[in-house]
């Protein structure tokens, strides 16, 4: 199966250009061919979102968030299959990939509301007989590059706001896992989105990313993916003056601490932590204990990891699959060295999986490192697998200074019982979103979704924050005075 781009509502054909192939990451098997597109792709693509865009910011918005409902009905159709080729194409576990296409769903369904909202403010005016009011205007179009961890759910939180505010969109996918992206090119097309108003451009960042970011017609590029990355597509639409929204990098820690429910804070951490095979950006890979209750922690965790079945994440059984290809098993590899090297405690796994069914596949045993130093690599830097840190604290403000010392800021959680440390922690966390007794994982749609210091650069997915990225503020002056006001003028 070879995958194109879809253009102004047209497929590509294959015209003998580059492909390379998207593997299984649960048993290295080619499941499809992807287009390597080239920067002329990119200027048609983005021809044809421009040309679309006028008359589809005029469509009324509930009119334009019918077609959003459309969407969100053929994905709850469709939500099997989809489920399952998210699961072929990314790995984890179908149970995970269903939650992620429902999150989807679930924010088609919402923005089509904002299709009947999309607030301005109504204000008084400084003078008689004048109207003042501000206006959400869209911006033209918009470039999306979203990152393989979650195919489609990441693409619903850019591209559904993206539409429903009146923009078109060029949207550049994982190189790893275009498939989603064919999916929903298809869905758009059943649900009958007029031509040019989603177009869908398969290639590698460096090409296809480039030139998205470069072309003066793209107004805004939103943008989940790594901080390295991140960075350089803010650099370069720095340069031309393009309104970047960034979600990157995560380090994330759950704070238990010595009055907590131990049992819950394990279920909290094993979801976290290992959900995912650890490749959210939202993954807990730093737990932060109290002294008093360490070595339990420690005990419950090991004894709870042994639960784990790992595999495949087609077959039901297993609750942790592949990590997404050799590079990251070569990374988390990596990082567990650093953590030895630098004195941490490796309690349990720690090992790549390659001998009977694991063979051709991108499996990571899930990884317990204790007495970890707060400061060492190991608890610091993202390491997007299935790898603890556990660090030793004796007070909340030592956990709340240990959350805080790492570059990102995303999620973070506290398991405690008592309510003054509770409400000290999720002000003092210095991260985007803050769980009390519950993981680091499992944001809903419709509130703000990113973090500070380097895991953004102060825009948000999903909630209504969405919209901000998608659209211009217009202010209005209506004077039915009839004759000259002069706002400023000291007329006193
Ligand atoms: C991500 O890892 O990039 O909060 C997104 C969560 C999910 C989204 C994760 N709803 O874990």
């Amino acid at each position: 199966m070879k995958l194109n781009n879809y253009i102004n509502g047209q497929w590509g054909t294959d015209t003998g250009a580059d492909y390379t192939a998207v593997k299984n990451p649960a048993n290295g098997k080619t499941i499809a061919d992807v287009r390597l597109s080239t920067a002329d792709d990119v200027t048609q693509a983005v021809a044809a979102a421009k040309a679309a865009q006028k008359k589809w910011a005029r469509v009324p918005a509930p009119k334009r968030a019918d077609y959003l409902y459309e969407i969100g009905r053929i994905m709850i159709e469709k939500k099997e299959h989809l489920s399952q080729v998210l699961t072929k194409e990314m790995g984890k576990v179908i149970e995970e990939a269903r939650g992620e296409v429902q999150e989807g769903i679930d924010m088609a369904y919402y923005m089509a509301g904002e299709g009947r909202r999309l607030f301005g403010e109504t204000v008084p005016s400084e003078l008689d007989n004048k109207f003042a009011m501000s206006v959400r205007a869209p911006i033209g179009v918009v470039g999306l590059i979203t990152p393989w961890n979650f195919p489609v759910a990441i693409a619903t939180w850019k591209s559904f706001p993206a539409i429903v505010a009146g923009n078109t969109f060029i949207w550049k996918p994982a190189t790893e896992t275009p498939m989603m992206a064919y999916e929903m090119a298809l869905i758009f097309e059943e649900a009958g989105l007029p031509a040019g108003v989603a177009n869908v451009v398969f290639g590698s960042g460096g090409t296809v990313g480039t030139a998205m970011i470069e072309h003066p017609d793209v107004r805004v590029v939103s943008f989940t993916g790594s901080t390295e990355t991140g960075r350089r597509v803010a650099e370069l639409g720095g340069r031309h003056l393009k309104k970047v929204s960034l979600e990157m990098g995560g380090k994330n820690a759950i704070i238990v601490m010595d009055d907590a429910d131990i049992d819950l804070a394990v279920e909290g951490i094993l979801w976290s932590a290992f959900g995912t095979a650890g490749q959210r950006c939202t993954a807990c890979s730093r737990v932060i204990a109290h002294t008093d209750i360490k070595q339990e922690l420690e005990q419950k965790l090991l004894e709870a990891m042994k639960g784990l079945t790992i595999g495949d994440g087609a077959d039901e059984s297993n609750k942790i699959g592949p990590v997404i290809n050799a590079k990251s098993l070569e990374k988390i590899s990596y990082y567990v060295n650093v953590g030895k090297e630098e004195g941490a405690k490796l309690l349990a796994g720690g090992n790549t999986l390659t001998e009977g069914h694991y063979t051709g596949g991108h499996y990571f045993e899930p990884t317990l490192f204790t007495d970890v130093a707060a400061d060492s690599r190991l608890a610091q830097e993202e390491i997007f697998g299935p790898v603890i840190s556990l660090i030793e604290i004796s007070s909340l403000e030592e956990a709340i200074e240990v959350n805080n010392s790492v570059v990102y800021g995303l999620s973070s959680s506290i398991f405690s019982r008592d309510v003054n440390k509770i409400f000290q922690a999720q002000r003092d966390l210095d991260t985007g979103i803050v769980y009390v007794n519950a993981g680091t994982t499992g944001a809903e749609i419709h509130l703000p979704f990113g973090g500070t210091k380097g895991t953004g650069n102060g825009h948000r997915d999903s909630g209504v924050a969405a919209l901000d990225v998608f659209t211009e503020w217009k202010s209005i002056y209506v004077d039915f005075s009839g004759k000259l006001q002069r706002a400023q003028i000291d007329n006193n």
